[in-house]
């Protein structure tokens, strides 16, 4: 396939992407997942390739998803946790990556409670920066894999009315998203409560709602956030219990969804806070899809950001 739409070599933000940028990776996330499912899962497309994880923040989903994408693309995998580094004995971030530059990486994964560390070290080293979440600020990878899962079970998001609900504030996910689905057409309302989403969003382009039943009836996918603790220096709300009470989506509740609303939630999910355990584990449900999915989508960014579309095609 072509791929003659990607000249980056990092990938710091979805906000910085073109339309034909952000379908680049998602065509090549579904040529490598077809080619997963076939049975193809070895190939050496990033053989000789070191890739080191550098994870500054605990984290599941994106850190083993990295790990599996490159592992399946043949790449050596190096995965560095905060609290086994030296930056526990006062080194830099600096400093850290180009020692991991030194010691031959082709790519850092960078996931960081700094908003700005992976373009700050985009300007430091010379190999590629993958943002892998930077504090509030964004979460492309995630963004990708949400927009791939959306549109593997419709088609197109054109058109489509998404709500992304929760912890707006605060949220790296809620703002990629806003880029990566406003960017292909999609409407996006921002809603919770007015302390976790500020009517200053609506500068964004984003529709803002503290009405939650107006925000749900006309959703066609619903993108649940947790509350994210560890960003808040204070209380945006009197309590979880009745966070839950106005916004947690349950079961009466889904009786102001449309019938077959898409349920998207990028994980980890505090079941029974902002999502009841009926809906996340239902039908409608695409949270373990997005989870798989993670795989392919980052499969591509790799491929992409170390080869910076350079191959020109791939078969
Ligand atoms: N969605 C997400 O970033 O999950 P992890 O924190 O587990 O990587």
């Amino acid at each position: 396939m072509d791929l003659t739409h990607w000249n980056k070599k990092s990938l710091l933000g979805i906000e910085e992407l073109t339309c034909s940028e952000i379908n680049q990776i998602l065509d090549l996330a579904k040529f490598l997942k077809n080619e997963m499912d076939n049975g193809c899962s070895e190939k050496a497309y990033l053989c000789g390739k070191r890739i080191v994880n550098l994870f500054m923040e605990p984290s599941t989903r994106t850190r083993i998803a990295f790990e599996v994408a490159a592992k399946s693309l043949n790449a050596d995998v190096i995965t560095v946790a905060e609290k086994s580094s030296s930056l526990t004995k006062g080194e830099t971030l600096r400093d850290t990556a180009l020692n991991i530059q030194a010691l031959g990486a082709d790519a850092i994964v960078l996931r960081h409670s700094s908003p700005g560390s992976p373009l700050f070290l985009s300007k430091i080293v010379d190999v590629p920066i993958i943002n892998a979440g930077d504090g509030a600020h964004e979460h492309p990878s995630q963004a990708l894999l949400d927009l791939y899962t959306i549109q593997e079970r419709v088609g197109s998001v054109e058109g489509m009315k998404i709500t992304i609900l929760g912890d707006i504030l605060f949220s790296r996910v809620a703002r990629s998203n806003y880029w990566a689905l406003s960017k292909m057409g999609a409407e996006v309302t921002f809603a919770g409560p007015s302390t976790l989403v500020p009517k200053q969003f609506e500068s964004m382009g984003a529709k803002v709602s503290h009405d939650l039943k107006e925000a749900l009836k006309d959703a066609d996918a619903v993108m649940l956030l947790r509350i994210q603790h560890e960003r808040q220096s204070s209380t945006h709300f009197p309590s979880l219990g009745e966070y839950t009470t106005i916004f947690g989506l349950n079961r009466d509740r889904k009786k102001w969804l449309k019938e077959g609303t898409l349920i998207l939630h990028p994980g980890p999910v505090n079941r029974g806070v902002e999502l009841d355990s009926e809906l996340a584990d239902s039908s409608q449900s695409l949270i373990l899809n997005q989870v798989t999915n993670g795989i392919a989508v980052r499969m591509a960014i790799l491929y992409l950001c170390t080869t910076k579309g350079m191959v020109g095609e791939i078969e």
